[in-house]
């Protein structure tokens, strides 16, 4: 199987109305040039405008809007989805994809920072959004492999003494156990939730690490792990008319680091509601 390959199995999107919520680097670019390919029509919420404009002027493809959106605060969140709202009232799928690994002692809305974008932002987003949306939309998140490491269940997850990794794994248990009880609760019954994990890849995510882990990690797993091209299949099939309510999709290989995606079925040991409360 090739990536060209793969892509002829995906159907053309041009009847859909995607938002992509952290489509300016790494796995999300990747994707939304997929989108593109594809005939997607597109919203990108992007924290960098200058950013965003400058890769949108590089496809010549009028197909894609921009709106101002910064997922470290709670307002911006919210201002964001009401211009996006009024925009545009109904969305086929709302991608949830913005992530960071921050050595930041800063706080987010009170929070530790990973934890606080990576979690809390996406359920703010969540919680706001959810019950203005009338009509059938599908909000697809994207988790990781992390999501499965060994927690301690009396963690408590907005002290502020955590180690940068640990942090950032902690948000994704956070993000995923949260994204399945709305899986499995249901509580809006018009939005189908589906949770992606990319596997591993080389990605600017590592930009705040201190620049020894930062550039021997590049090398690491670029070598020994998939492409970003890759790594972003799992949220183009997220968007197709085969991913529906509780679709868990995952790279194929071993551990699901690497491969093409597949279905599988949520592991019980990530529920972890403890974390969610
Ligand atoms: N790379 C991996 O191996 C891996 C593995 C498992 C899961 N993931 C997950 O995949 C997702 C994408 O990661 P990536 O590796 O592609 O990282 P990346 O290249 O750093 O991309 C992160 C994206 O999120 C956006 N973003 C970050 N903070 C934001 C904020 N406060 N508000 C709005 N947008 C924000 C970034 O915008 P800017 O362009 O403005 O920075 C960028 O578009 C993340 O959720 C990550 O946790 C990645």
């Amino acid at each position: 199987m090739t990536i060209k390959k793969y892509l002829t199995k995906i159907e053309d999107l041009s009847n859909q109305k995607i938002v992509l919520v952290g489509g300016t680097s790494g796995i999300g670019l990747s994707f939304l040039k997929y989108l593109v390919n594809k005939n997607a029509y597109v919203i990108l919420l992007a924290r960098n405008i200058k950013k965003a404009e400058a890769i949108v002027n590089n496809f010549n493809y009028s197909n894609i809007d921009i709106i101002e959106y910064d997922q470290s605060s709670y307002e911006s969140i919210k201002k964001g989805i009401d211009v996006l709202l009024e925009k545009y009232p109904s969305v086929d799928s709302i991608v949830l994809n913005a992530g960071v690994i921050s050595r930041t002692k800063e706080l987010m809305e009170g929070h530790p920072y990973s934890i606080g974008v990576n979690y809390y932002g996406v359920r703010y987003f969540i919680e706001y959004i959810a019950p203005k949306l009338t009509s059938k939309t599908k909000i697809i998140v994207q988790g990781s492999l992390v999501a499965g490491f060994h927690l301690n269940k009396k963690t408590n997850i907005n002290s502020n003494n955590f180690k940068t990794f640990k942090e950032y794994n902690i948000s994704k248990m956070c993000v995923e156990a949260y994204t399945y009880k709305l899986i499995k609760d249901k509580p809006y019954p018009n939005i189908d939730f589906v949770l992606t994990e990319p596997g591993v890849t080389a990605t600017s995510i590592t930009r705040d690490l201190d620049s020894f882990l930062k550039h021997v990690g590049k090398i690491f797993v670029s070598t020994f792990f998939h492409s970003v091209n890759k790594a972003s299949l799992t949220l183009l099939e997220a968007v197709t008319s085969r991913a529906s309510h509780g679709s868990y999709i995952v790279p194929r290989g071993l551990f699901t680091i690497s491969g093409y995606p597949k279905y599988k079925k949520f592991p019980h040991k990530r529920e972890r509601e403890y974390l969610i409360k």
